[in-house]
């Protein structure tokens, strides 16, 4: 990496570690009334994780123009939500998980309700979060995420998700269920950090949502992929999991190779699609890269 501040794989640093200062911010601001509730919310967000939601905001926001102040409040949203999905993803319910981000899961660590109530409060965090500051926009902002998180995105990929354990979806079905379970969030941190600084009319937006849909498709292939050739150790969560489970996945439907090559395929996809950005788009392009490449 360049020393160079200006460089953009600086730009993500330091869009990763001003969501982490934000998030720390407000999970520790203030103490609920339940300490361990405010414990598992701590424990479920803080202390590891990519921050690869937060961080597209910040890029996203940035390349069009936004400051970073205006872009803290969706950035944090976006991982108290994506955190939420995790702790719930775990559950003895759904995945079934003991690890996750080299720690044991939150029901491991807490209890089963704690994990239940913590994700519950994480998600409702998010959207006091996101209101916390005022914007123009701001009922469009809430209208984005609710729908991505719900019934028209994460919760429902993932219903499609355990209802499909153990029979096979086709191809169709499988890109339909990860563009839900996993896009959405993409597609939606993109497009709040995009319309917090301008408005629909921008043809930029609709780029940029080209850019998320295509690479937020490859990263949950991605996942699927290193659930197969990654390390426990490295992953910090089980790897092998979705084949004990009868997972369906794109490894399992195309095989390894093919599973990879549609990755790369969405990652070029993403890349031109950041083309009409020109050089504002280059830390987009590198975090694009690293989202397909990583080992973790
Ligand atoms: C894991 O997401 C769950 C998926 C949607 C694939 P990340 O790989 O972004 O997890 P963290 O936040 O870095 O732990
Ligand atoms: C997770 O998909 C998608 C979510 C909405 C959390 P996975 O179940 O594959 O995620 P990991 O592998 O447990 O992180
Ligand atoms: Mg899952
Ligand atoms: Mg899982
Ligand atoms: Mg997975």
């Amino acid at each position: 990496m360049s020393a160079d501040p200006g460089h953009p794989a600086k730009a993500i640093d330091a869009a990763r570690a001003r969501s982490e200062h934000v998030l720390t911010g407000w999970l520790n601001r203030q103490h609920g009334v339940s300490a361990p509730l405010d414990d598992a919310m701590r424990y479920s967000v803080l202390g590891t994780g990519k921050r690869l939601r937060p961080v597209m905001v910040y890029l996203a926001g940035r390349a069009l123009g936004a400051d970073d102040e205006a872009l803290d409040a969706p950035a944090a949203a976006l991982e108290l939500i994506h955190a939420y999905s995790l702790v719930h993803d775990d559950l003895p319910a759904m995945d079934d998980d003991d690890l996750r981000r080299g720690r044991p899961t939150v029901h491991r660590a807490f209890d089963e309700p704690l994990a239940i109530l913590a994700g519950d409060a994480l998600q409702t965090l998010a959207f006091e979060v996101l209101a916390s500051r005022p914007h123009p926009r701001l009922a469009a902002l809430v209208t984005i995420l609710a729908r991505a998180a719900g019934r028209d995105g994460m919760a429902a990929g993932q219903a499609i998700d355990l209802s499909a354990v153990g029979t096979p979806l086709d191809l169709a079905s499988l890109q339909a269920m990860h563009q839900h379970k996993t896009g959405a969030l993409i597609r939606a941190a993109v497009r709040l950090g995009a319309l917090v600084a301008v408005d629909e009319s921008d043809p930029r937006v609709a780029a940029l949502d080209r850019y998320a849909a295509a690479i937020g498709l490859a990263f949950q292939i991605h996942d699927d992929v290193l659930d197969v050739t990654g390390d426990t150790r490295t992953l910090g969560k089980t790897s092998g999991a979705d084949a004990q489970r009868d997972k369906p996945t794109y490894p399992a439907l195309l095989g390894l190779e093919r599973a990879r090559e549609r990755a790369r395929e969405l990652l070029e996809e993403a890349l031109e699609a950041l083309v009409p950005l020109g050089a504002s788009g280059e830390p987009l392009a590198i975090l694009a890269r690293f989202m397909i490449d990583r080992d973790h």
